[in-house]
């Protein structure tokens, strides 16, 4: 095996061998030019069908299509009827607004910590948390790998509890055959740049419920109760945003709708190659499908087994210089997210909307850190690609990363940890 390239060696992937997410084709450019070419740039024909379309492919009844992946989660936690001081389980480790969407309501996160080998919300902890506050679970099927619904809807059913699933990164993906979204009560999409639905930016709410679909379109469009499809009254019926796609947006995210399946299949297939390429590679710990669940791989997650590898100090800063010999490589890998949620300055210094509010509403919530130790292990350890595993990216490129990875960690005592942190 060749020197390291951050140490002067030879770089593993070639410049310009990766290529950007999402692919444009002509197909795109028709969307959005017949969108642009049409009068209703706010709310427009391609927002209706839009709708229309995703809540066929995901399997739902009802499906509102909204400026972000946030505002979709906001409204779920609203049309639960998740109020001021009510608790609202969530997981110790995800992005931020999957629990920052309780706060909008005036509702409380409660972190439970995640399952180290899956990384989602470890389900065996979950009754635990619940107090007779307790009103919902925000359920986040993170990296696109579906958290046990099973389990998660009997402790729901058992304790008269709401469910909201975090789909922002699972579009298709699957747990015992039936998609993420149509488990819950109400679930959200996000269409952000690197979702692998990508409009860039937007997302969707998907409920069955009727009732739900209309609380949540209040908050959606100004407290109003009708939509922007129909004669308005411009009358605020309840606390509403202003949280509509509009049509352009709308027109890209169709479009790539069309190609969805297919990314997803890439996405798959792709994944299977790392997880064979990888599998021997002493000190990685790599990505879990357990039985049942079928991922979309939208994030290939891996961890560091510092032990295994003879590390005494802080993980994070051997991931951290493993990280960037692996970069120097031209291994698109990075750190999704460097902290825990609890451990975030809005939680620890409960500064959400002043003067103690929600907190000042609710029970007494702990958000020491310490009290999530595999969310922490997992946050100090990982790092995660997205590309190369997206179209239109081929084996090929896989492969490269993937002999890439295999060199850094075969000259991993050639990294002078210190040395390449400092630099
Ligand atoms: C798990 C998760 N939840 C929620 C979001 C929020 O989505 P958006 O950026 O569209 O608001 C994201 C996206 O970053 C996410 O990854």
């Amino acid at each position: 095996m060749s020197k390291l390239a951050i140490n002067g060696g030879p770089r593993a992937v070639p410049d310009g061998l990766i290529k950007p997410w999402p692919p444009i084709t002509d197909v795109d450019r028709k969307y959005v030019l017949d969108s642009l070419n049409q009068p209703n740039h706010a709310w427009g024909p391609n927002c209706i069908a839009f709708e229309q379309e995703f809540a066929k492919w995901n399997g739902n009844k009802f499906a509102i299509t909204t400026n972000s992946g946030t505002a979709a989660l906001h409204m779920g936690v609203a049309a639960c009827g998740c109020g001021a001081g009510d608790e609202v389980i969530v997981p110790a480790y995800s992005w931020s607004s999957s629990a920052t969407c309780v706060l909008h309501h005036n509702a409380i996160p409660v972190f439970v910590d995640i399952d180290f080998a899956t990384i989602n919300i470890d389900v065996n902890k979950i009754e635990k948390a619940i107090t007779r506050r307790t009103k919902a679970i925000i359920v986040v099927h993170l990296h696109g790998l579906s958290v046990n619904m099973e389990k998660v809807m009997s402790i729901a059913r058992k304790h008269g509890l709401k469910v909201i699933e975090d789909c922002c990164q699972a579009h298709g993906a699957e747990y015992k055959g039936k998609k993420v979204g149509t488990f819950g009560d109400c679930a959200a999409f996000s269409f952000n740049q690197n979702k692998c639905l990508c409009s860039g930016e937007g997302g969707m709410f998907v409920t069955d419920n009727e009732e739900l679909a209309a609380k949540a379109r209040m908050v959606w469009s100004f407290g109003e109760t009708r939509t922007p499809s129909e004669k308005r009254d411009y009358h605020a019926y309840a606390l509403g945003w202003m949280y509509r796609n509009n049509d352009l947006t709308a027109a890209f995210g169709r479009a790539q709708l069309a190609r969805l399946d297919e990314y997803i299949k890439i996405q798959r297939k792709h994944a299977a190659i790392l997880l064979k390429e990888l599998a021997n590679v002493e000190g990685l710990i790599l990505p879990v499908e357990p039985p049942g669940h079928k991922a979309n791989h939208y994030n290939f997650t891996c961890r560091i087994d510092w032990k295994a590898l003879g590390w005494k100090g802080h993980p994070a800063r051997f991931r951290d210089a493993i990280m960037k010999a692996l970069n120097a490589e031209g291994v698109p890998a990075h750190v999704w997210q460097h902290f825990i949620l609890p451990a975030m300055t809005v939680f620890q210094a409960k500064n959400a909307f002043g003067k103690g509010s929600p907190w000042c509403f609710g029970g007494k919530v702990d958000y020491d850190p310490k009290r999530f130790p595999a969310a922490q292990r997992h946050t100090d350890s990982h790092f995660g690609m997205t590309n190369p595993l997206r179209a239109p990216n081929g084996p090929e490129a896989v492969r490269t990363v993937a002999k890439a990875i295999k060199k850094v960690f075969a000259n991993i005592r050639e990294l002078d940890v210190d040395k390449v942190l400092a630099s």
